[in-house]
């Protein structure tokens, strides 16, 4: 685990390697990837791979996905709810971070189960080979199609609304394992577009009507109603609305149980923070989970209620720190007193996160590592949009063009958001672990971006 860079060298690269890196590190607290080193010629590598040689092998921009510590938080959160939950427990993975079948097939290998908000994620989940009875379809404005699909393949649906309730009681022939979606009227600090939990939400059904869907569900035998579940938001950082969140779900737990429904599961949703900037301070999955576990614990005994099987559903937390993004430096503009511009190959098309959320990112130079950061410089990307900015004044070293800039921290919602604006291809991703890399997802090629492009004959 430990890198052979000299610790605690500041004003380089180097900055961004957690000095006190040890197994208990959570990989959310991390800037880094769990397998970044600098190697002799001061280029940064992960999982055994030169970054510039990875670049110069499979393009740029090029996400790079590191298996071992997307499988160390995989394995964190799962031991955590094994160590601090008597009853049975059940780590989904928010594929909406990142759903690609070579992910899916990742974290199904370390047995968690796989959330899906779609047609397209489902249809992804069970090509990567993801069971059925680990499949969980979420989503607020599901089609009829999505329904039958997600029906027909036996997952276990979410359902968020009335109308997903009445047409799916009209769709079931047979028993469907449900689960519902209640709007928890708790609050947290997060962008307002990823807070989901406080009552002004799309999202779950309204708990001023839970009796009325209770005795619906009653109603329907076919609707197999196995637990609950809440969702509070993303990119969290506090404990305490996750502390909070058990007591009002397990006394819905209770309402329904008295209505007759079966249910047996509780999911408490996702939402720990990872780390993008040294300012960032998430609490560890261990720490995170264990709050959750205990706060479950204590709510069903204080209730009277049996321990559900506890599932909690992460996404950012498992893939957001195993990926980094590497960029091709081009041209340069200094405005002088204002500002100097760097632009990459890449910007709001493959990571739209800065542009959408205001989000902050930090990046290095992978073949200058060990150098000197003089300069602080504005990464730009190359969209036709002055927004187009991937970092605002960033520290770094002088640069030249053909320089290999890594952003950090860029697994969750950089891909699974990624667009085509201005016709750019989307970049490849390549699994890197032990020295070995693969293409997971390959370069979009401009066949690719006409492939759908119909020229009608009168045009021609
Ligand atoms: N479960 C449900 C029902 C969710 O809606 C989400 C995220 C998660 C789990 C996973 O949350 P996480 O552990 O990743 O925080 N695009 C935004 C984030 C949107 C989150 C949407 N829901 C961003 O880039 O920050």
């Amino acid at each position: 685990m430990v890198s052979t860079h000299p610790a605690g060298v500041r004003n380089s690269g180097y900055q961004y390697f957690s000095e006190s890196r040890s197994t208990t590190t959570s990989p959310n607290q991390e800037l880094l990837p769990l397998t970044a080193k600098v190697n002799s010629n001061d280029c940064l590598e992960i999982g055994g791979c030169d970054v510039t040689a990875l670049v110069a092998q499979f393009g740029s921009p090029l996400y790079i996905l590191d298996e071992e510590t997307l499988r160390t938080a995989c394995r964190q959160y799962r031991d955590s709810f094994k160590t601090f939950y008597a009853g049975e427990s059940q780590v989904v993975y928010a594929s909406k971070a990142w759903n690609c079948m070579a992910i899916c097939a990742i974290v199904h290998s370390e047995g968690l189960a796989v959330e899906v908000v779609s047609g397209g994620e489902l249809y992804t989940a069970i090509q990567a080979g993801v069971a059925p009875e680990k499949l969980y379809f979420h989503g607020n404005n599901k089609s009829v199609q999505e329904l039958q699909l997600a029906i027909a393949s036996n997952c276990t649906i979410i359902v968020d609304n009335w109308l997903e309730l009445e047409t799916l009681a009209d769709l079931a022939k047979l028993p469907v394992s449900i689960m519902l979606r209640l709007t928890p009227g708790i609050e947290c600090h997060t962008h307002e577009y990823i807070r989901t939990g406080h009552l002004d939400s799309k999202f779950g059904f309204d708990p001023n009507q839970i009796d009325q869907v209770f005795k619906f569900v009653s109603n329907n035998p076919n609707l197999q109603c196995i637990g609950l579940h809440a969702h509070i938001g993303s990119q969290i950082f506090e404990l305490q609305p996750h502390q909070d969140l058990p007591g009002v779900m397990v006394q819905w737990l209770k309402k329904a149980a008295d209505y007759g429904l079966p249910v047996t599961h509780l999911n408490i949703g996702g939402g720990l923070g990872i780390r993008y900037t040294e300012a960032d301070d998430p609490p560890s999955i261990a720490e995170w989970s264990k709050v959750v576990c205990e706060a479950v614990t204590a709510a069903c005994q204080e209730q009277q209620v049996p321990l559900p099987k506890l599932m909690c559903e992460p996404g950012r937390s498992l893939i957001g720190s195993a990926c980094v993004t590497a960029y091709t430096l081009g041209s340069r503009k200094e405005v002088p007193e204002i500002r100097t511009y760097l632009s990459v190959d890449g910007g709001m098309s493959d990571n739209p996160r800065p542009i959408t959320y205001q989000s902050v990112y930090r990046a290095v130079v992978a073949n200058k590592m060990s150098a000197s950061w003089t300069e602080t410089v504005t990464v730009a990307g190359k969209h036709c949009e002055s927004g187009d900015v991937l970092i605002k004044d960033i520290s770094l070293p002088p640069t030249q063009p053909g320089d290999v800039l890594v952003v950090l921290s860029t697994g969750a919602y950089n891909y699974s958001m990624a667009s085509n604006y201005n016709r750019v291809p989307r970049p490849a991703a390549v699994l890197v672990k032990d020295g070995e890399a693969n293409v997971i997802i390959q370069r979009e090629t401009y066949q690719d971006l006409v492939r759908c492009d119909r020229l009608p004959q009168r045009l021609i």
